[in-house]
Order: C-alpha cells, then sequence, then structure tokens
C-alpha cells in the first residue's frame, strides 16, 4: 500500500496536520487507500479513546483490529512487539494495512517500529495524545523498544505518513505528563528560538489551566521547531544533536537514580547543569543563565535536595553513547536560542573540573 504515492518522504512539517476531528480526518485518510487498520494503543488511552476512532473507521467502511498493551515505558519492550505482531498476523493483517498508533510517545515508538517491520515494513499514521508526544515524539520518525541493558536500543526511522495533533486530549492528560513534556519544549526555546523563550516566559507552567491559544502555539512552534532540525538531519549526524541540550547532564541524572527521576525532570536538571556549564565556559551570558534557571522552575521543577550523588552522575556521563573521543560531550549555548558550534559540530567537549563543579553545584541550589 502506498498511501500518498507523489511524496515518497514528505518533509516532515507536512505530515502535521494540526485539526478537532482527527478520527474523521484519519479515517478521509485512509478511505478507499489500504483495506484494514491495526490500531495500536495502551489500555488507559484505548479505554478512553479507542471506541471513538473504531467507529469512525468503520463509518469509512474499514474493519479496525484493535490492539492494547499495558501502559507505561516498562512494556515497550520486544515481547510486547511480538505479541502485537502475532495479534496482527491472526487478523489477517497484510502489506495492504495501515497501523495507527493512539496514544503517546510509548505508542508511537512500540507501533512505529512494529509498521517498520512487519511483512518488511507497512505505513502508519500517528495520532498523539500525550503532550510529550505532540511536540516531540511524534516528530522525527524515530521508533524504537527497550533492551535489557538500556532504553531505546533496539528500533529503525520510519517515519509516520501523517500526525494528527489534536489538543481536546489533553484534558484528560494527568498532571506529571504536563510537566515532563514542558522540559523538551523549554530545550526547543533555549536551543532554537529566543522569541519562542520570550513566549514560554509568559505561558509557562502549562497545564489543563493553560488557554488553548496559548497551548496551540506553544504546540505548533516546537512541531515546527523539531521538524526543520530533523529534515536537515534525520540521522543525528550533526545539526539533530542541537536537541541533544539538556541531556547530556540528564541522561545522566536519569540513569543514576535508577530511573527514579523521570526523564522530563532529569532534562529539566540537566539543562540548568549545562547551561551553567555553558557560563563557565565563557559562552553564555550569566542573564541568560538565570533566565533559563528561572524557567525551568516556572515549569515547576525543583532541583533534588538529595538526588544522585554527583560521583554517579559523573560516573554515568562517562558510559554515555554520545561519547566520542574519550571525552564526554555537550550542547552548550552562546545566548538563549543560539547553540555554541565549533566547526561542523554542535557539541563540545569541557574541562571535567568544569563539569564536575557544576554537577557538585546542582544539589546544593534546591528549592
Ligand atoms: N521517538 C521519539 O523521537 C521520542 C521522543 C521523545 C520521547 N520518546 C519516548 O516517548 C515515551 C514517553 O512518552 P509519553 O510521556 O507520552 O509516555 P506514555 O506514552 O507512556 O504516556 C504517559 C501516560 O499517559 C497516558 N496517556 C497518554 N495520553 C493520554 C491522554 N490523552 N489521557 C489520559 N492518559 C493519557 C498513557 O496511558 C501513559 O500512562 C518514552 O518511551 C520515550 O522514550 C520518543
Ligand atoms: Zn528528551
Amino acid at each position: 500500500m502506498t498511501l500518498f504515492p507523489s511524496h515518497p518522504q514528505p518533509p516532515t512539517l507536512k505530515t502535521v496536520v494540526f485539526c478537532r476531528n482527527p478520527f474523521d480526518r484519519l479515517a478521509r485518510l485512509l478511505k478507499g487507500r489500504c483495506r484494514g487498520v491495526a490500531v495500536v494503543s495502551d489500555r488507559n488511552v484505548m479505554g478512553l479513546y479507542g471506541g471513538g476512532l473504531a467507529s469512525a473507521l468503520r463509518r469509512a467502511g474499514l474493519q479496525p483490529l484493535l490492539l492494547t498493551f499495558e501502559p507505561g515505558d516498562a512494556h515497550k519492550t520486544r515481547r510486547t512487539k511480538e505479541l502485537i505482531e502475532d495479534a496482527m498476523v491472526r487478523g489477517g493483517a497484510g502489506r495492504d494495512w495501515a497501523v495507527v498508533a493512539l496514544g503517546g510517545g510509548v505508542t508511537g515508538d512500540l507501533a512505529g517500529f512494529v509498521a517498520g517491520t512487519y511483512m518488511r515494513g507497512v505505513e502508519w499514521l500517528y495520532v498523539p495524545t500525550s503532550l510529550l508526544a505532540m511536540v516531540d515524539a511524534s516528530i522525527g520518525g524515530k521508533t524504537s523498544v527497550n533492551a535489557t541493558g538500556g532504553k531505546n536500543l533496539v528500533g529503525l526511522f520510519h517515519r509516520p505518513r501523517a500526525v494528527l495533533v489534536c489538543t481536546d486530549f489533553l484534558r484528560t492528560l494527568p498532571g506529571a505528563g504536563w510537566r515532563d513534556a514542558t522540559a523538551e519544549i523549554i530545550k526547543h526555546a533555549a536551543a532554537c528560538d529566543r522569541r519562542y523563550f520570550e513566549l514560554l516566559e509568559k505561558v509557562l507552567p502549562l497545564g489543563p489551566g493553560t488557554g488553548r491559544d496559548a497551548l496551540r502555539k506553544v504546540i505548533r512552534r516546537s512541531v515546527e521547531i523539531k521538524a526543520a532540525v530533523v529534515d536537515r538531519d534525520e540521522r543525528e549526524l550533526g545539526p539533530r544533536s542541537i536537541l541533544n541540550f539538556g541531556h547530556t547532564v540528564g541522561h545522566a541524572v536519569e540513569a543514576a537514580s535508577g530511573y527514579r527521576i523521570t526523564h522530563g525532570r532529569a532534562v529539566a536538571i540537566g539543562m540548568v547543569a549545562e547551561a551553567r556549564i555553558s557560563a563557565r565556559a565563557g559562552l553564555l551570558p550569566a542573564g541568560d543563565c538565570r533566565r533559563i534557571e528561572e524557567l525551568v522552575r516556572s515549569a515547576g521543577f525543583s532541583l533534588p535536595r538529595h538526588g544522585p550523588p554527583p560521583r554517579a552522575i559523573m560516573r554515568s556521563m562517562q558510559a554515555d553513547k554520545k561519547r566520542t573521543g574519550g571525552a564526554v560531550r555537550f550542547v552548550l549555548l552562546r545566548s538563549i536560542g543560539k547553540p555554541a558550534a565549533s566547526g561542523a559540530s554542535f557539541t563540545r567537549s569541557v574541562p571535567p573540573a568544569i563539569v564536575m563543579d557544576v554537577v557538585r553545584g546542582l544539589a546544593g541550589t534546591g528549592r
């Protein structure tokens, strides 16, 4: 099946549709273009929205095969992928079927990976229902599952043919989902767009009380930024590494805490650390560094009083897979919205003494 034969690999932004009725839109997109639809969703989201999607597909003459898995990143595994694939085989899914991911980032990563390998690859479409999936996970075509030794280690690049964004889903999103996604939103602004940063200074914290217009502006701008970056560099060889701002320290904090600190919170801490490293390296003005710290706090994050020990953070940073030539590398900022590139590279190494100093200072600044 080829859903859009004239666009073998459309620019990411063109595949993103903002709409109020994503299910009808999806049904219209698929009608007459595929023989069946496998809808993948976790138990929470399937319970809330699976019925509405199934009805819309049936109205369009498509028989959906509903495939539900247990919620949470712990279930983003090869085992779950296998269960979904086996159910697709039993349900008669063929090459002329489409996969639809309905849910958060876990669902997209899993369903996209299934779509990328099922019968050597079928098309997939994504209806993101969490804020993180809308602003981050649905853009860029990375799909994966976790392995015993680490997160997202097994997967492939397989872009969805369409991403249908509807902010109404966020009415049922649990509180933690808002805050964790805000970390990636701040990252987009701090690393790529000063004006966007100024908008965030006005509208954060994001939550159920955030006005629809402000929310739409934020999601749109984050989608535009990520889409522009990944279209320049899908495989993360150069410019895409900008999106790792806050993530070198963030991943280390997350791992050193035994994953008790969520990814979003770890990235928030990582952005504060990497802004301070940028300032200590003589790149980022002190005023910009303070504004980044303030924005992180206004999103609802605090630095941990009793976080993982600095030495453990340093150790997991050393083990980071992005290590090159023996040195840990960071995305540093020259100002809000401007990463400090050196030649063709957007990452830099920094004297370990500066990093250690900043990491030691993190625990003492909590509220
Ligand atoms: N592929 C990428 O580029 C990329 C980028 C960032 C993150 N990710 C991945 O995304 C995952 C995290 O995404 P996430 O935070 O969306 O996690 P998630 O998919 O587990 O969703 C979080 C929780 O919210 C629930 N939920 C989602 N939407 C809801 C809604 N509208 N109403 C009520 N409940 C809802 C889910 O059932 C789940 O319990 C991680 O596995 C991460 O690795 C991937
Ligand atoms: Zn992240």
